[in-house]
């Protein structure tokens, strides 16, 4: 009789969750459970080829250019991928913030028709706003963001970034990048937060709570790890580094993107010293999990765990790639256009070289990823809200105060600048004077960026026949390289200005040997210089160039990092007054391209002598600093408070990024003369003083030392900021 009882409760206790949720629903579709809870169900009822599929991700662009339907419904049905992306060039067929809703939308419907029905999830490289989307505001590039300083306006700019990817149906973008870059020699490295591992980890965490911070998608730290260290600049070209400089150049970025809960990580296409990313069990799993605590998921970059048989030539077939790949620590296969290789991981499992364990870890991230993100309950995207998100008004306010603080002042001889919106005339010249299109640079509506007529904002030239007076005369001339004609217009104007750059590029397309302006460039300043008049030049590009010092000194000099859609705008609001340019050089300008690779981080052993150093930049008003202050003496593992006064001792209203760098006098190995440990941005009135407060952590002085170890030292730190300082002494 009892037995009886016991197995009639047994049966009820089965029946509860049925019972709970209605006929049959599974644990994994029940929103109340955790992801933890229902990322285990859902494991515990998927087959092999049903996880082998959640591993991989097919690019759009490569199923059918643009919308494919029976090579997605294979992709998707027949082999249940996990994960669709657009790369570069990957619009859907009607390229509009529409178009994408509605791609995405029956994408996911596809999924309905799969067993379990397991949501997609999409990626895209929206690095510098949605940028796939013809449009959308288009942001500076990060190297442009860095040189703001502002983490603030840097989330805001992610997060509203985030609003229009997940507006289009879309919920994972690629970015930012936490490469630190080397050597501007290399094509990416607009794409980069500048060459101070402090900055970039700084910049990149607000960056990542930005794109993150609604729930709404997720971030990807790129491109674990040391890709913007190729030899001799050239992209993918090996990266050789000490273990050292794997430690205190490129790790902190992903160290401080790890806390600040970064959901993914790309891996790095390159090889480090000697060992492809792709296939290092030490980056991947020992370090990145092990080291790091990453939980997050690892995506590949593109197509490159098949590189590891046909480029790196690691793996002798394209199966051994597979098993090297996912078993050092790639999750998800950026596998782009074949869904096929689900039927080459399976063989692999049956052969013994992918263990079921490793396809459950991998897809237990990929699963926990999509249950935060509450993909199985997420709505279709609406087109008419993806319509009214994408480019919208306060974007575009956002992207006009980025670029405008973004823009670096260099030089300003006389100070000719602002100029004033009453000049008799003036003549606006040059290839970036009167597009978007370099302005914006790659990754910009296609992979190696956009016709101007896809773009949507002001020229500079526009921007400035809005700022001058009726009475002032602007002059365009769009041939340039007419000599006659350019020589007519320089006589009659009383002001020149100049915007110079580069085309847009992306990746290796942008690797650079010379780092020159192209030699129609050259000539137009050179005729410009000689005709004597007073002169601006605007450089649009996405890192360091080298001007010819004849041409650059008779000249005041602005850097535009690629400023994006609103940098028309913003740039004449410089040129003309209405903003005190606040930029402050994220990277190191070399002189000769001799001195690459040369960061600020030098030891004392070589001189820094770069044309404009790391930190540099000029402003419309003068900055004074005084009584830093600090203790004296402090113990080891106690943090350092420091204080600073900044006095604006000019006319006009303005901006300082104030910068607190540190030096060891002595350590246990040699250490940088200068290292970034502390920004803060600062807005004076004329005459107004602010006291700045730095608090340093034993970490940011701790030494990396012979054994490797991160250790406390005693001994002195010498401080400075604005350059005043002082030395604190660290005892045990
Ligand atoms: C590219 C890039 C990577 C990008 C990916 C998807 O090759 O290296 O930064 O996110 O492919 O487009």
């Amino acid at each position: 009789m009892k037995a009886r009882w016991f197995l009639m409760a047994g049966l009820l206790l089965l029946l509860v969750p049925a019972i709970a949720f209605g006929e049959d629903k599974p644990a994994y579709l029940d929103p109340t459970l955790s992801p933890e809870v229902r990322t285990e169900d859902l494991l515990s009822r998927m087959t092999l080829r049903e996880k082998l599929g959640q591993m991989v991700q097919i690019d759009l662009g490569q199923i059918g250019k643009g919308f494919n339907e029976v090579l997605l419904e294979r992709a998707i049905v027949e082999y249940g991928v996990g994960s669709i992306l657009s790369g570069g060039s990957g619009s859907p067929m009607i390229n509009t913030p529409e178009g994408w809703a509605k791609m995405a939308n029956e994408i996911q419907r596809l999924t309905s028709e799969t067993r379990l029905k397991i949501p997609v999830i999409y990626g895209v490289d929206a690095v510098h706003g949605h940028n796939a989307v013809p449009g959308a505001t288009i942001y500076p590039h990060n190297l442009g963001i860095a040189a703001t300083f502002n983490q603030e306006l840097a989330q805001a700019y992610a997060a509203e970034t985030a609003e229009e990817v997940a507006a289009t149906g879309l919920h994972w973008t690629f970015a930012p990048v936490l490469d630190v870059a080397r050597d501007p020699r290399w094509g990416r490295t607009h794409e980069t937060l500048g060459e101070d591992p402090y900055t970039v980890a700084e910049m990149g965490k607000s960056l990542i709570i930005g794109f993150q911070s609604s729930g709404k998608i997720i971030a990807c730290g790129k491109h674990y790890l040391g890709y913007s260290a190729p030899n001799n600049g050239m992209d993918r070209n090996p990266a050789d580094f000490s273990e050292r400089t794997l430690r205190e150049i490129h790790l902190p970025p992903y160290q401080a993107a790890i806390q600040a809960g970064l959901c993914s990580i790309m891996v790095n296409s390159g090889e480090v010293n000697g060992e492809p990313a792709h296939a290092s069990k030490y980056l991947l799993t020992d370090v990145l999990r092990g080291e790091l605590g990453f939980t997050g998921l690892t995506v590949s970059d593109y197509e490159d765990i098949r590189k590891l048989w046909s480029i790196h030539k690691v793996a002798p077939t394209r199966n051994d790639a597979l098993a090297l790949a996912h078993n050092a620590g790639v999750d998800m296969s950026m596998e782009a256009g074949r869904p096929e290789i689900v039927d080459l991981m399976e063989s692999l499992v049956e052969e013994d070289k992918l263990p079921v364990s490793r396809v459950d870890e991998a897809v237990r991230r990929i699963l926990m990823v999509k249950f935060r993100l509450g993909l199985f309950e997420r709505q279709p995207a609406d087109p008419a809200v993806a319509k009214r998100v994408i480019g919208n008004e306060q974007s575009r306010r956002l992207a006009r105060q980025l670029a405008s603080q973004s823009l670096v002042l260099l030089r300003n001889p006389d100070k000719l600048l602002p100029l004033s919106k009453q000049i008799p005339s003036i003549l606006v010249v040059g290839p970036a004077a009167n597009g978007l299109s370099r302005l914006c640079g790659g990754w910009t509506i296609g992979w190696q960026g956009a016709r101007d007529q896809q773009l949507t904002g002001r020229t500079v030239l526009e921007a400035v026949k809005g700022k001058v007076s009726p009475e002032t005369k602007v002059t365009y001339i769009e041939d340039f390289t007419d000599e006659d004609q350019l020589k007519e217009g320089l006589d009659e104007a009383a002001v020149v200005l100049a915007v110079v750059g580069e085309k847009p590029y992306a990746e290796w397309y942008g690797d650079s040997q010379d780092l020159a302006l192209s030699y129609d460039q050259q000539r137009l300043l050179k005729t410009i210089a000689d005709s004597g008049k007073p002169t601006v030049i605007v450089a649009a590009a996405g890192r360091p160039l080298i001007i010819d010092e004849q041409q650059m000194n008779m000249a005041a000099l602005l850097w535009a990092f690629l400023p994006g859609t609103e940098g028309g705008e913003a740039i004449a609001d410089v040129i003309f007054g209405d903003v005190n340019p606040s930029g402050r050089l994220p990277i190191t300008f070399p002189a000769r391209i001799g001195q690459l690779p040369m960061p600020y981080t030098v030891k004392r052993t070589v001189p820094y002598e770069p044309l404009f150093p790391f930190g540099y930049g000029l402003s419309y008003t003068q900055f004074k600093y005084s009584a830093i202050q600090a203790p004296e003496r402090v113990k080891v593992g106690e943090n350092i408070t420091i204080t600073v006064k900044i006095k604006n001792i000019g006319k006009r209203a303005g901006d300082e990024v104030v910068m607190l760098f540190v030096r060891r006098e002595y350590a246990s190995v040699t250490t940088p003369l200068r290292s970034l440990q502390g920004f803060a941005r600062v807005s004076l009135a004329p005459g107004e003083e602010k006291t700045v407060k730095f608090q340093l952590t034993p970490a940011q002085i701790s030494i990396l030392n012979p054994r490797m170890k991160w250790v406390e030292e005693p001994g002195d730190v010498g401080i400075s900021i604005g350059g005043i300082g002082t030395t604190v002494t660290i005892t045990e």
